[in-house]
């Protein structure tokens, strides 16, 4: 069996198109996967993921990256905290937030903790969602290392995180100001008229044409005028043909 036919087959077993991420960095981290298990072929492979339910969920765990950090980098959140939260609140105080691809929570958490900080008066609903069950089981329990909250400032970290022996745990008051859903970015409906999605370090891994899809799908779930928050390394080239306009470095707004 050819890694093509591997990748489809796989792909309709877990009901997700793996056809649409890149293909070299899934073949490498597949195959890395396959031979620590000891199978030397997909065949092979393919019988024992779909015999064996341990097997199967440490092939899901391994193919979705969800390393994440709080204030993942810290210049795009002063950038949002200063110049983006501001506009977003004078045209609507009770905001609609989805942190789409969101892993353990690191970045609805951040987003919370920055709207805490910037006014009492914001009232907003966030949605944070993640196509893998385990990691929102994590970001739910809101329990976090040392390094995850490196970003996180002194006073921050004692306003909204209780330390627990060496395990930083989310307060109550700010794990309530989200709900975490399961969400497949490419096959599930998306909900409308957010003022800001967050996705972040999700669309590097899909293939150009997936890329252009889900920037126009998201572009169709914010509200006009409503602001799209990327990862460093996914700018948004000729954003203007999806009715994007770029207002600061990996922030885009809808303009049509
Ligand atoms: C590297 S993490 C990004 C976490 C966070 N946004 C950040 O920037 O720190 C990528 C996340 O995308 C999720 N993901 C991958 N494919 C997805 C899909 N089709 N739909 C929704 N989430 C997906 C993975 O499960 C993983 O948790």
């Amino acid at each position: 069996m050819e890694y093509e036919m591997f990748i489809k087959a796989i792909g309709e077993y877990i009901e997700i198109d793996l056809t649409k991420y890149k293909r070299p960095q899934m073949e490498r981290r597949i195959n890395s996967l396959m031979c620590s298990q000891g199978f030397s072929n997909y065949q092979e492979y393919l019988n024992n993921i779909k015999k064996d339910d341990s097997c199967l969920s440490k092939f899901l765990d391994h193919l979705t990256i969800n390393v994440s950090e709080f204030y993942r980098n810290p210049s795009q959140w002063e950038i949002l905290k200063q110049l983006i939260l501001p506009q977003i609140v004078e045209v609507n105080p009770s905001p609609r937030f989805w942190s789409a691809g969101c892993a353990t929570g690191e970045e609805p958490y951040s987003l919370a903790m920055l709207i805490r900080e910037s006014s009492a008066a914001i009232k907003p609903l966030i949605l944070a969602t993640d196509i893998d069950e385990q990691v929102l089981i994590k970001a739910v329990n809101g329990v976090y290392t040392e390094r995850s909250v490196a970003n996180v400032s002194p006073a921050i970290l004692t306003e909204y995180f209780e330390k627990k022996e060496d395990k930083y745990h989310i307060k109550e008051e700010i794990k309530k100001m989200i709900k975490f859903r399961t969400h497949d970015l490419l096959k599930d409906t998306y909900h409308c008229n957010f003022d800001l999605i967050l996705c972040r370090n999700v669309l590097i891994y899909f293939t150009g044409d997936t890329r252009k899809m889900l920037y126009k799908r998201f572009h169709d779930a914010l509200r006009p005028g409503g602001i799209l928050f990327t990862g460093s390394t996914e700018q948004i080239f000729k954003a203007s043909q999806i009715g994007m306009e770029a207002i600061a470095s990996f922030f885009y707004k809808r303009v049509s």
